[in-house]
């Protein structure tokens, strides 16, 4: 299509599957040099330390319970970025367009282009960084936002399932929305026979169906990607219609089946949740995972485990 779109290859095909099924596109960010080591750093430095989600995590994909939070103190960016490399943790610098100028314009002229290919309008944009380690994974969950995944640095292996209650049970997808738990639900090696598989390359951009679950391995090397959400008003409806889903499941017994809320009956249910909401209705238990770690360069690893009674 024209030229100095951040999309590459957008199709007519592309239309007609965007939504529906996984897409992959192509893009040139990862030549910018704010994704070079220097760049990264820099945008450790300045991104809010407090702000600054740091995971570690263990081998096994189905066990995502050993995905736990850290801390990196006031380490610098480039050390910070030295223990990334040769240690096995996850950074997520969530919402960096609310903080840094450079990145909200990069947010803007994503969306500028991606709106225009689309012929939507994108709502509640945020863009995330990702920095992690060699062979590092995300475990097996799924979003209530849309998802742009771009890479930038590195190669990761993204297995991304189908919309379904087979994969994600209603009432699992409902305490999502619902905010009673973490994303993360139970995975079957099996899933896999069922997945769109893609190893991720710097210049590669994937979108999927919205709540489809999905999770990531990296391979043997320092990976950079962007995380950018989004919403749209059939996104919006949706995620009400879970809400209303996993209300009146909870507070009346009823049994609903995501799979008929389509159409009007989907935006019926939205605006009775909106309702609920503006009532006060609103479950707003959200836990905070406890700090269980400190990141220590000087370590083998960089994981320095805190004792039970010191964590925050
Ligand atoms: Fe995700």
């Amino acid at each position: 299509m024209e030229a100095g779109g951040l999309i590459k290859n957008w199709t007519r095909e592309t239309s007609d599957q965007y939504g529906r099924v996984p897409v992959l596109l192509s893009h040139d960010l990862h030549q910018r040099s704010m994704f070079s080591d220097d760049g990264l750093a820099s945008l450790l430095d300045r991104y809010p330390r407090d702000r600054l989600g740091v995971y570690t995590m263990g081998n096994d994909p189905q066990n995502w319970r050993t995905f736990v939070r850290g801390d990196a103190g006031n380490l610098s960016g480039e050390a910070l970025l030295k223990a990334v490399k040769t240690g096995r943790f996850w950074l997520n610098l969530r919402a960096v367009n609310e903080h840094l100028e450079d990145y909200d314009a990069l947010k803007q002229e994503m969306f500028s282009d991606f709106d225009a290919r689309t012929g939507q309008r994108s709502l509640k944009q945020d863009l995330g960084v990702l920095i992690s380690s060699p062979n590092a994974q995300v475990f097996y969950h799924l979003d209530i936002p849309l998802v742009l995944l771009w890479q930038i640095r590195g190669v990761k292996r993204v297995w991304i399932y189908p919309e379904s209650p087979e994969f994600a049970p209603d009432t699992d997808i409902e305490s999502v929305v619902l905010r009673e738990t973490e994303e993360e639900f139970e995975y079957q090696p099996g899933f896999d026979d069922n997945a769109w598989v893609v190893d991720l390359e710097p210049g590669m951009l994937a979108n999927w169906p919205q709540n489809a679950p999905h999770r990531i391995e990296n391979q043997n090397m320092l990976n950079v990607s962007l995380s950018v959400e989004y919403l749209t008003m059939p996104a919006i409806a949706r995620a009400n219609m879970l809400y209303y889903n996993g209300f009146v499941r909870r507070r009346f017994g009823a049994n609903p089946d995501r799979r008929n809320d389509v159409g009007a009956r989907m935006w019926i249910k939205a605006i009775a949740a909106r309702a609920l909401k503006l009532a006060g209705k609103r479950n707003a238990y959200q836990k905070a995972s406890p700090v269980r770690f400190r990141v220590d360069p000087e370590i083998e690893g960089g994981v320095a485990f805190l004792p039970e009674r010191e964590m925050a």
